[in-house]
């Protein structure tokens, strides 16, 4: 049987890695086998280009260029490391995915829908993920939590309306697909904001 599919979503600081490593321990504890990664990266060459699309100094990366490196980088995961891992009946566990495309590429750097979206079809158009847990914030309250971390790449540099567009994209992308979401209100404390993603495993997982 072909394993369970559960990508985390979110924008800067939103607290992705944080619940993810919480959502593997209860992933775990339910008798998953699991499998964490993220995206831009996954494989060694997806790391590679991870780099390149989060290097500060690639001032002159053209918003083209970008998505056909995420989607390039997605490629590698998927054939490497997703598809064999769900074929193998294990749950893969995602920061970021397709999704993150269509925030970032779609709403924050605005390029056309039908580019995101052939791209889409012909990197995983059978693949979708089983649930998206979309972690919702203010843009400012997480551009405050990524902050105080160390210096910023090259995402975290773009402006206040760039992450506003990023947000919107995301709750539209929720909106159209109810049935694979689950928006998480991620302004709230840790305990709180696990809580409601607890519930949501519960409901829509299992073991
Ligand atoms: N609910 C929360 N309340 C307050 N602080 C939080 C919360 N969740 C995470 N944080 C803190 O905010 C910072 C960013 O969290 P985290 O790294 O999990 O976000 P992220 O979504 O993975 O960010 P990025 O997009 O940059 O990878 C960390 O310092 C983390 O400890
Ligand atoms: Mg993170």
């Amino acid at each position: 049987m072909l394993g369970k599919f559960i990508t985390i979503e979110g924008g800067e600081g939103a607290g992705k890695s944080t619940m993810l490593e919480l959502v593997a321990d209860w992933l775990k504890q339910a008798g998953h086998q699991v499998v964490r990664t993220r995206e831009p990266g996954g494989t060694e060459l997806a790391e590679s280009l991870r780099d390149i699309l989060l290097d500060k100094d690639n001032v002159g990366l053209s918003s083209l260029t970008e998505l056909l490196l995420m989607f390039a980088a997605r490629a590698q995961h998927l054939a490497e490391l997703i598809r064999p891992s769900l074929a193998g009946g294990k749950t893969v566990l995602c920061d970021r995915f397709t999704d993150a495309t269509w925030a970032y590429q779609g709403g924050g750097r605005q390029l056309p829908r039908e580019e995101i979206a052939a791209l889409e079809t012909l990197v995983h158009g059978d693949l979708q993920p089983d649930l998206t847990l979309l972690l919702d914030l203010p843009v400012e309250q997480g551009m405050r939590r990524a902050s105080n971390r160390g210096e910023s790449d090259r995402f975290e540099r773009e402006s206040l309306v760039f992450f506003t567009r990023v947000r919107e994209a995301y709750l539209e992308r929720a909106l159209a697909a109810p049935e694979r979401f689950a928006v998480i209100d991620a302004s709230k404390e840790v305990e709180e904001v696990w809580s409601q993603i607890e519930r949501v495993l519960q409901t829509r997982v299992g073991s």
